[in-house]
């Protein structure tokens, strides 16, 4: 493993506290970029959340991801969209806490968009969690998804965008 800078070092900020606890190796795979300075890409377990033959179109399945303190749902959408998986690349996940102040956000299942009931933010779950209006400034953390064709499961990877209160996703 390359060395961290001490830029990137410090931008990793409590993730080393974590990763002394998980062990080092496991925390970042870093690698040098051009410039010089060394990217960290931050670990995430795997997770299988469903079978894909088993999703019913627009019916939002509940799962907790990266860890137990992140609420998230799968979607089955029933038609193609940006950062789909499955053999219909149509199903995809977001964390349900609000960008804004973290609020609780509720699926909207004939917009398709959710809502956050604390100062009325949307976001279109159909455009990868782009926020549509409303006091949040973010779009919507997707959760990142594999789709196994051997076994038919659907797994979380990873998280674009930050979890609201968060410095990191993996703590
Ligand atoms: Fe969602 Fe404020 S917490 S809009």
């Amino acid at each position: 493993m390359a060395s961290v800078s001490r830029r990137t070092f410090l931008k990793m900020g409590g993730s080393v506290a974590a990763g002394v606890a998980i062990g080092a190796s496991e925390l970042a795979q870093a690698a040098p970029t051009t410039a010089g300075e060394t990217q960290v890409t931050l670990p995430y377990k795997k997770q299988v959340i469903a079978r894909a033959q088993k999703l019913q179109v627009n019916k939002p399945v509940a799962f907790n991801y990266p860890d137990a303190a992140s609420p998230c749902v799968l979607i089955k959408m029933g038609t193609p969209v940006p950062g789909g998986v499955g053999p219909d690349r149509d199903i995809v996940a977001y964390s349900t806490q609000c960008t804004h102040m973290g609020c609780p956000v509720n699926y909207d299942a004939e917009k398709r968009i959710f809502k956050c009931p604390c100062h009325f933010s949307m976001f279109d779950a159909e455009q990868a969690g782009q926020m549509i209006s409303g006091q949040a400034t973010e779009n919507l953390p997707s959760i990142v998804l594999e789709y196994n064709h051997t076994d038919d499961t659907v797994r979380a990877v990873a998280v674009e965008g930050l979890i609201y209160g968060r410095q990191s996703n993996v703590l």
